[in-house]
């Protein structure tokens, strides 16, 4: 499968003689260093692929370039060094006229506040985007009330939008960049504005709205927990670089380092572990064998813990093709919680020996 989307060790720097500046990043100074001459090091060596149909999240701090990063995605920024190819096509060799035409057709973008037209109808403003492609009333207006209803909003499309919440209006938003039919969706602290409530509701839809459409995602954030729900994959952003890329397993259970592991304190591992995450993989057999309760290996977590809390045994994580892969004794699920995944062997109860614990096998 071809990337979607591929950012080539990308730099932007703000400022004075940025290729002087690019120069010394890349023979390893830092932000600061560059900043005693004024110089800004927004974005410092980006790579990443976002392959299609995926979300692909970019969690970091306030200042840390995120936004830089994204508008160097759809060529409103020019790269200070470095390629941007989107379906196989470098973006930074493009004209204006076909960067616009690109912008205007494959990406959409959505931003945090997002400012709908207050003189313009729902259907209207979520119509705007085919109106400056140059579709035809009747289809955009057709297309519109799709998107509106893809995204709850069924029965607005009359409304003036201050007649509407501040979660619906971001729904407007959402609703305008899908009914482009834009390959790519570039979205910036999209949901961040909103309460708590409204803005997991807004993740939920996303997600349910991703499992049809399937379209290619990069969303910013800088809530660790939503981009762990949100994303496949998730890069991490400190001071202008990615300092980890994977998906949100691999951030919560590998942190590159303690800048990234800082952050995982905060986040609510039952809503991101499964079985297959917190098994002990040194078990192994057959289905037929073992007497545990079984799960898959993408059972969540917290299901885990029900069935753990009514029966005593350790639960065995079973692939389809009926082999145990792993086990998760209780005190396991109970150190994962708790950032210090137990070292004690697991064992597995067997057919043969009801009455003690008997490995199945122990590699
Ligand atoms: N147009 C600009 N001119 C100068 N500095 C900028 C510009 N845009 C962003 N910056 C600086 O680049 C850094 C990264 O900003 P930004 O990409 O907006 O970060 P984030 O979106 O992660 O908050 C910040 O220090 C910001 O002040
Ligand atoms: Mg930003």
């Amino acid at each position: 499968m071809s990337a979607m989307l591929e950012a080539e060790h990308l730099y932007k720097v703000f400022g004075r003689r940025p290729d002087e500046a690019v120069e010394r990043l890349r023979q390893g100074a830092g932000r600061d260093d560059l900043r005693a001459d004024g110089t800004t090091a927004a974005v410092i060596d980006a790579s990443f692929t976002v392959d299609p149909g995926q979300i692909f999240v970019v969690m970091g701090l306030s200042g840390s370039g995120k936004s830089t990063l994204l508008r160097m995605l759809n060529g409103l920024l020019e790269p200070t060094a470095g390629h941007v190819r989107f379906a196989g096509q470098d973006l930074t060799a493009l004209t204006d006229r076909e960067l616009r035409d690109v912008r205007s057709r494959k990406i959409s973008m959505v931003f945090q506040h997002f400012a709908l037209f207050p003189h313009r109808s729902v259907r209207d403003n979520a119509a705007y985007g085919l109106e400056v492609q140059g579709v035809p009333r009747a289809e955009r207006e057709r297309r519109a009330d799709e998107a509106l209803a893809l995204c709850g909003l069924a029965g607005w499309e009359g409304s003036w939008p201050d007649e509407l919440s501040g979660g619906m209006q971001q729904r407007v938003g959402l609703a305008r960049a899908l009914a482009t039919d834009a390959d790519l969706l570039l979205m910036d602290e999209s949901f961040s504005a909103l309460d708590p409530l409204i803005r997991r509701d807004m993740q939920d839809q996303l997600l349910q709205l991703q499992k049809t459409l399937k379209k290619t995602i990069v969303f910013i954030t800088h809530d660790l927990n939503e981009a762990m729900r949100l994303g496949d994959r998730i890069a991490v952003m400190r001071d202008g670089r990615i300092v980890q890329t994977g998906s949100a397993e691999d951030i919560l259970l590998r942190p590159a380092n303690d800048y990234v592991a800082s952050f995982t304190q905060d986040v609510d591992r039952s809503r991101v572990l499964t079985a297959e995450a917190v098994m002990d993989r040194h078990v192994r057999g057959d289905e037929a064998d073992c007497d545990c309760p079984t799960a898959a290996p993408d059972t969540p977590f917290t299901e885990l813990c029900a069935i753990s809390a009514r029966l005593s045994h350790p639960v065995a994580v079973v692939d389809r093709g009926h082999a145990v892969v792993g086990v998760v004794p209780r005190q396991r699920l109970v150190g994962f919680l708790g950032d210090e995944p137990s070292s004690a062997p697991a064992t597995c109860h067997t057919r043969q020996d009801n009455g003690g614990e008997k490995e199945v096998a122990h590699a």
